[in-house]
């Protein structure tokens, strides 16, 4: 039962305490936890020699500059493969992105896409952020280099891995590559869909905020009704207590001063990229103002976008401008993409900015009652909710119409 209530708050914990500290990495941070969870979690009741045995790593060699063919610079981005479930080469690839943090051989092994690749023979890759986890280019993290640092930038990266790996590992042409990801990397999944549908077959996008906001205030309403539902083991007081211990453990002027740093051994948790990709494309700063909500120290939104001036001399209103154009790219809530499956958990705050409801019949949407942020990703546990469960066996059977056309298509039935 205490693990069940960790697993369902903790996020929320999370997000709230880093709040008055780093407001930006409050998505990075969740990705964390998220990521952890995979990778403390035990493999199952009788793992074997086999299921202990960790999946290849591999480096793909990456243009710095996709866009543009004279820049020769490159970086090395890092992948994962898990072929032990892989049938045969023309069956499905299941490729899981990495978002704003390190990926890990966990990203291929446990929950899903790992879960489900068994049912349709798949094989299974992780590919990991640029910018983030050791994917870092050799100049690090300055301001100038930070310029190739984006979710176009990612899905370019998605582009050419996915024809560099078809070669590598010798996947037919005729397999579909099916994209999953969690939080930011949840919207780079559906957003890889919507940009390549000639060579990303379908998306799977857990808890995906695919709409950029500037002030995000919504987030406190949820985290306020999650607190006081007691069916994911919230109360307040838990909550107000650990506030008061972590809140003041930054003073502004050190946490400036930490995102100012450009090594990336120094910085390699991703805030300071993260930052910059909140300042250059997602806004998503939580704000605090209306006297209802919890969280009254949080700072306010000048105060958090002065950051983006302070650490990367931008301006709020290139902040402001950058996030409509984020949306007007990618059509934020209704991004006119198919094949797309939005999954969500109401107890999640970034639901709020994700798709909870079908948009025509090939965009999906699931929102699971009482699930956190990208529950339904982490390896399956007894103390699973049914709720839970059905939202697992909703994206399977999803995944089973779809794949299930596509076998008949490429067999010309
Ligand atoms: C493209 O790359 C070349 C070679 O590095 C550089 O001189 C040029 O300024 C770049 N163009 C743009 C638009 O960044
Ligand atoms: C790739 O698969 C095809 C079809 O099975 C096979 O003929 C070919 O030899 C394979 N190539 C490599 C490099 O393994």
């Amino acid at each position: 039962m205490a693990a069940g209530r960790a697993l369902g708050l903790g996020p929320l914990l999370l997000l709230s305490l880093w709040g008055a500290s780093a407001p930006a990495s409050l998505l990075r941070r969740l990705g964390e936890h998220v990521r952890r969870l995979r990778d403390s979690s035990s493999p199952g009741p009788n793992p074997g020699p086999a299921a202990a045995a960790l999946p290849a790593e591999g480096w793909l060699q990456q243009a710095l500059d996709p866009f543009n063919a004279s820049d020769g610079r490159s970086f090395l981005q890092r992948y994962w493969v898990n072929d032990r479930h892989w049938a045969s080469r023309d069956g499905p690839v299941f490729l899981h992105l990495g978002g704003e943090g390190s990926l890990g051989p966990g990203a291929v092994m446990r929950g899903h896409p790992a879960a489900l690749a068994p049912a349709w023979g798949a094989l299974v890759i992780g590919l990991e952020h640029r910018f983030y986890g050791l994917s870092i280019p050799a100049g690090g993290l300055d301001t100038a280099q930070l310029r190739f640092l984006s979710s176009r930038h990612a899905l370019a990266d998605v582009v050419s891995a996915r024809l560099a790996l078809s070669r590598l590992l010798n996947v037919s042409s005729s397999s579909p590559w099916v994209c999953f990801g969690g939080s930011y990397a949840g919207s780079l999944a559906a957003w890889a869909r919507l940009k390549f549908p000639h060579l990303i077959f379908a998306a799977v996008a857990s808890s995906a905020p695919v709409r950029a906001v500037l002030d995000f205030s919504a987030y406190n309403e949820v985290v306020s009704r999650s607190l006081t539902s007691t069916a994911i083991g919230g109360s307040p007081e838990v909550v107000l207590h650990g506030l008061g211990q972590k809140c003041l453990s930054f003073s502004r002027a050190e946490t400036v001063a930490q995102l100012r740093v450009t090594e990336p051994q120094v910085s390699s948790v991703g805030d300071r990229q993260w930052l910059y990709q909140t300042c250059t494309e997602f806004g998503f700063y939580v704000t605090c103002e209306d006297p209802r909500c919890p969280f009254s120290q949080l700072p306010a939104l000048p105060s958090q976008l002065e950051l983006c001036e302070q650490v990367f001399g931008l301006s709020t209103s290139s902040v402001a401008q950058a996030v409509a154009q984020t949306n007007s790219y990618y059509g934020g809530q209704t991004p006119g993409s198919t094949q797309v499956l939005f999954v969500n958990g109401d107890a999640d705050p970034w639901h709020v900015l994700s798709v909870t409801q079908a948009l025509g019949p090939s965009v999906s949407a699931l929102l699971i009652p009482s699930a956190s942020h990208c529950l339904d990703m982490a390896p399956e546990r007894p103390s699973d909710s049914p709720n839970l469960r059905l939202g697992r066996q909703s994206i399977f059977q999803q995944l089973r119409t779809w794949l299930r056309v596509d076998t008949r298509i490429r067999a010309g039935l």
